[in-house]
């Protein structure tokens, strides 16, 4: 179905996306079990689009000129990378991904600085946790490195799509998804590694912190020791929305996810969890649970706790704590700030959260938010270049 390598002044150029069973008709040549950036492929977008006004941008609605796409058969191994305009995938109705979610992706963002150069945030981190989804979900292995060298490649031929703007970035969608073209439970033969890029706008379109609500209802489990909720697949999300639509219906904005019968806090919504507070101990702590195998590894998540163990001005702990400990904590005036941390928003206050029909003021904003604003700032900060930082790769 997909058609092949179209020769163009001897380059051959990238195929149409998609079901690849007509593979076998290419001339044999040896396994590529590493794909090179080096050897991409770039054909430019003839009709390249509008740039949008990063005052107007929704999340995930707008996409730009090109896509990086890179085809694997357990046959071949890797097919050259290639960049190409921005299209449809053309998939085989029987498509492993579609069946029974053979999907793992990334998220993570590239920025304008100050300086007008773009760079990227921490990408290498997302790259080992692409890696690590990729293994768990027998999908095939590649080179992190190469991932990247390709991703970097594709924001430097749609760097004018990173919206000039202190408060917009460019999100990076890298998504894996398994190819095979027949029903059954088992390794897919075929695989799509493919980057997708858009524009997208401040989380907090004010410009200053709105707090949000949770539905704590331990009736919902978002993951489970063992399962896959430390991984970033497709689907561990879809069956969250039910859940995200159960909140709103009891006036909140997102979903608590508990844990376990003495209800240890995880996480909220697709974001990590942190607890600022005064301890048991009178000490004053910071803490986010650990990476026990219900957690996502967030690379917000572990920059807090770069950034706060760098200065060492209070306890940082990486610990399971229940609704009952922040409850009693509320009760005693211990807890100064609640917030989520991810890509999308950086940092993002807390300030209610319904637990068993009661609902629980969290103080977060009446403290400032003292230590959610200095997050903010300070990696935003590094992200548009104010602050020179390793964490930031250059396009
Ligand atoms: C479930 C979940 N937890 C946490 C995060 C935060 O991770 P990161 O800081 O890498 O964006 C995300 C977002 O990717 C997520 O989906």
């Amino acid at each position: 179905m997909a058609a092949a390598g179209l020769r163009r002044g001897g380059q051959v150029f990238c195929r149409q996306l998609g079901f690849s069973a007509g593979w076998h008709s290419l001339p044999r040549r040896s396994l590529s079990t590493v794909f090179k950036a080096s050897d991409m492929q770039i054909e430019l977008n003839k009709r390249p689009n509008q740039k949008p006004d990063p005052g107007k941008l929704v999340f995930g609605k707008t996409f730009t000129d090109h896509m990086l796409a890179i085809e694997w058969s357990n046959e071949k191994g890797w097919e050259k990378p290639c960049i190409k305009p921005f299209q449809n995938l053309s998939l085989h109705p029987a498509t492993s991904a579609l069946h029974y979610s053979l999907e793992i992706f990334e998220g993570m963002k590239a920025f304008r600085g100050i300086d007008k150069k773009v760079r990227i945030f921490r990408p290498m981190l997302n790259m080992e946790r692409m890696h690590r989804s990729a293994v768990r979900m027998t999908l095939p292995s590649f080179d992190k490195a190469e991932l990247l060298e390709c991703i970097r490649k594709l924001i430097e031929v749609d760097q004018e799509w990173v919206p000039y703007s202190d408060t917009a970035s460019l999100y990076i969608r890298p998504t894996f998804i398994g190819m095979e073209p027949s029903l059954g439970v088992m390794k897919s033969n075929y695989a799509l590694l493919y980057v997708i890029l858009g524009p997208v706008g401040p989380y907090f379109s004010t410009g200053s912190f709105s707090p949000v609500s949770l539905l704590a209802d331990p009736r919902f489990v978002r993951a489970w020791m063992g399962g896959m909720g430390d991984y970033k697949a497709g689907g561990n999300y879809g069956p969250t929305i039910h859940v995200q639509n159960e909140a709103a219906k009891q006036g909140c904005q997102q979903v608590l996810w508990l844990y376990g019968d003495d209800h240890q806090i995880t996480e909220v919504g697709t974001m990590n969890i942190f607890l600022y507070w005064i301890n048991e101990h009178g000490e004053e702590e910071l803490v986010t649970p650990p990476l026990n195998g219900v957690i996502l590894p967030g690379v917000v998540r572990r920059s807090l706790l770069d950034m706060s163990l760098q200065w060492g001005e209070f306890k940082v702990s990486e610990k399971t704590f229940t609704m009952n400990d922040l409850i009693k904590g509320l009760e005693e005036n211990r807890v100064k700030e609640v917030f989520g941390s991810g890509t999308a928003c950086v940092v993002c206050p807390v300030n209610r959260i319904l637990y068993k029909d009661k609902n629980y003021h969290i103080p977060t904003m009446e403290n400032g938010p003292y230590l959610a604003k200095r997050f903010l700032k300070e990696l935003t900060d590094i992200q548009y270049g104010r602050t020179p930082s390793e964490w930031m790769l250059s396009i």
